[in-house]
């Protein structure tokens, strides 16, 4: 693992630190500044030091964050033997399992809140700690909004749980279990047993989700200390490497190299591929092209495709393979892959150490090559995420070929069609319902605007007779988003979506769909004069969400699509980190 003492060896050293504007002088407002702080800090603490907030994704209700207060102290202990001053803020959590109605309806007012407390405090430089499925996009959107130094400390997977002899993936197994549950193969109270054998320690989920996926992708960005990705939450090396990102956050400050400096265009495509070859959550893409919005990169949703769409699928995980975080850390952990797709890395595209990511990927040995396996052996061979457009999608969809089932990869067949979530789980056991293993599930009303918040849903669970009859996969296509734990032949992030005017509100059932992910093509195979003569059904529009306060209406009055990243359109962009006007 890289340290701190390899520092940034670029960028404009700093003459005046920000927090100065607080603390420097002898005025009255210098004085309120520094009197409420005191506290029992010595006047040395506002003598020019570094003042580094610790942006604190800890509560209780985010279970996956819940160890984070004690890889704060890590970090401050860092920090002050750097020189600096370590500043605790608590700031918006999310617990994906907790938070109704989707954490990601959230996601923005977490960035927001986020973004304007760095922006109206006394500070100087940022520690990140996430975990948690929407945290480190949060963290990183509001960071960048804000440009100021800033390092994140990706929190860690929980360990390896075992039930009856058998690993348990967190989510991935859920899904599973459930299935065998309705499929009438496993029995209630065994179901409900497994419970506390798949969390057993601290961290976040275990398997390739978004939380793993976004740790992941924070260190293809150049955004962590390298190596620090992957670490588990129970092992005493995080507290190591936050110590390290104490450290290097006072040099960051010190050097003046922002997250802005630090983040390109080539930074974003390096974490594309690394995306591909960790078969890592659909989510990332949502979450990296908002990131990239408020840098103003220009990414785009066919840059996953054409950046990572021939990767190799290289990291045996749950929910695409068989292992869990804990297995990847052991076999070498995320710079092991990364070094085995080097070659495809922008070499230029540098990290908060100040030296390209591309000089960190040497001497990271794989140590189990069932785990991470070779590039001229891959799991899938081209892995990355398809977009699939057509005129059921005109702005794009995607799929993840890795998680689906190669026979359904092109697929004709008949919609069968549901106008909510409600809606889905009231009828997709009906007996009357029309549906066989051929049959298309289309779900709309679960776009960013009309639920709102884009939930995970696309990934809708089989009908159970069909289960019964050893189905297992379907294809389906919905303008949510699926949680990065699971698996199957999803489209999703269909865009516009159907609450936006997109055509899928206009698909009926019994209408042919064709998927063809080789062409990228999702085509409703109805005529474009029949198309342009139907209108949403009343039914469906009454589904769509219509809030009357409160940030629901401020997101659905707001919301970009999901090919857009589904930032709110006032928050794309930055701010910087300047306020003039002073509070007496
Ligand atoms: Fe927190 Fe999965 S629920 S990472
Ligand atoms: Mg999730």
């Amino acid at each position: 693992m890289a340290t701190s003492g390899t520092g940034p060896t670029e960028g404009t050293p700093i003459t005046r630190l920000r927090s100065a504007e607080w603390y420097e002088g002898d005025d009255r407002n210098a004085y309120l500044h520094r009197a409420w702080m005191r506290r029992g800090v010595p006047s040395s603490a506002f003598d020019g030091r570094p003042q580094i907030a610790i942006a604190n994704t800890a509560s209780d209700l985010t279970p996956c964050n819940a160890h984070l207060d004690e890889v704060a102290r890590s970090v401050k202990n860092g920090v002050y033997e750097a020189g600096g001053i370590p500043l605790n803020l608590p700031v918006v959590s999310l617990g994906e399992t907790q938070v109704r109605p989707t954490a990601m309806l959230w996601r923005n007012m977490a960035a927001m809140a986020m973004e304007e407390m760095f922006r109206a405090n006394p500070i100087d430089g940022l520690v990140l700690l996430g975990g948690c499925d929407k945290t480190i996009p949060a963290l990183l959107m509001a960071a960048a909004s804000v440009d100021l130094p800033a390092v994140v400390v990706p929190g860690g997977p929980m360990l390896n749980g075992h039930f009856r002899g058998t690993p348990l993936g967190c989510g991935t197994d859920v899904w599973k279990l459930s299935e065998e549950v309705r499929a009438g193969r496993l029995g209630r109270d065994t179901f409900v047993r497994s419970e506390s054998s798949m969390i057993r320690s601290r961290g976040h989920c275990n398997t390739m989700g978004t939380a793993s996926t976004m740790a992941v992708m924070a260190e293809a960005l150049g955004t962590t200390v390298p190596g620090v990705a992957g670490t588990p939450a129970a092992d005493s090396r995080l507290l190591e490497a936050a110590h390290a990102s104490g450290r290097l956050a006072v040099e960051l400050v010190e050097s003046g190299r922002t997250i802005g400096q630090v983040l390109s265009r080539g930074s974003f495509l390096n974490a594309i591929v690394a995306l591909a070859a960790i078969g890592g959550s659909t989510n990332a893409v949502v979450h990296l092209l908002a990131i990239a919005g408020r840098l103003g990169i220009d990414l785009t949703l066919d840059d996953f495709d054409s950046v990572g769409a021939d990767v190799p699928l290289l990291v045996n995980l749950q929910p695409a393979g068989t292992y869990l975080m804990e297995d990847l850390f052991r076999a070498g952990g995320p710079l092991a892959v990364l070094e085995q797709v080097k070659h495809l890395l922008d070499p230029s595209a540098i990290t908060v150490t100040g030296r390209p990511l591309v000089e960190h990927l040497t001497g990271n040995p794989v140590w189990d090559t069932d785990v991470i396996a070779p590039p001229a052996a891959p799991l899938v061979e081209n892995a990355g995420i398809a977009v699939l457009r057509g005129n059921l999608a005109p702005d794009g969809a995607i799929v993840k070929p890795a998680a689906a089932s190669p026979e359904l990869l092109l697929h004709r067949g008949r919609a069968v069609v549901f106008d909510s979530v409600e809606d889905f789980h009231a009828r997709i056991d009906d007996p009357d319902l029309v549906v066989d293993a051929t049959s298309v599930l289309v779900l709309r009303g679960c776009g960013p605007r009309g639920y709102p918040g884009m939930p995970e849903v696309a990934n809708m669970p089989l009908p159970a007779r069909l289960l019964e009859q050893g189905v297992r996969d379907m294809v389906r296509i919905c303008d949510g988003r699926m949680s990065g734990t699971a698996y199957g032949t999803v489209v999703l992030h269909v865009a516009p979506e159907a609450a936006a005017g997109g055509p899928l509100a206009l698909v009926q059932d019994g209408d042919e769909v064709l998927l063809d992910v080789a062409g990228r093509r999702l085509e409703l195979l109805v005529p474009d004069e029949e198309l342009r003569a139907r209108r949403a059904p009343q039914a469906t529009v009454a589904a769509f969400a219509e809030p009357v306060r409160g940030w629901e209406r401020l997101y659905v009055d707001h919301v970009l699509q999901a090919d857009k990243g589904a930032d709110l359109d006032f928050l794309v962009g930055a701010s910087g980190s300047q306020v003039a006007r002073e509070s007496h």
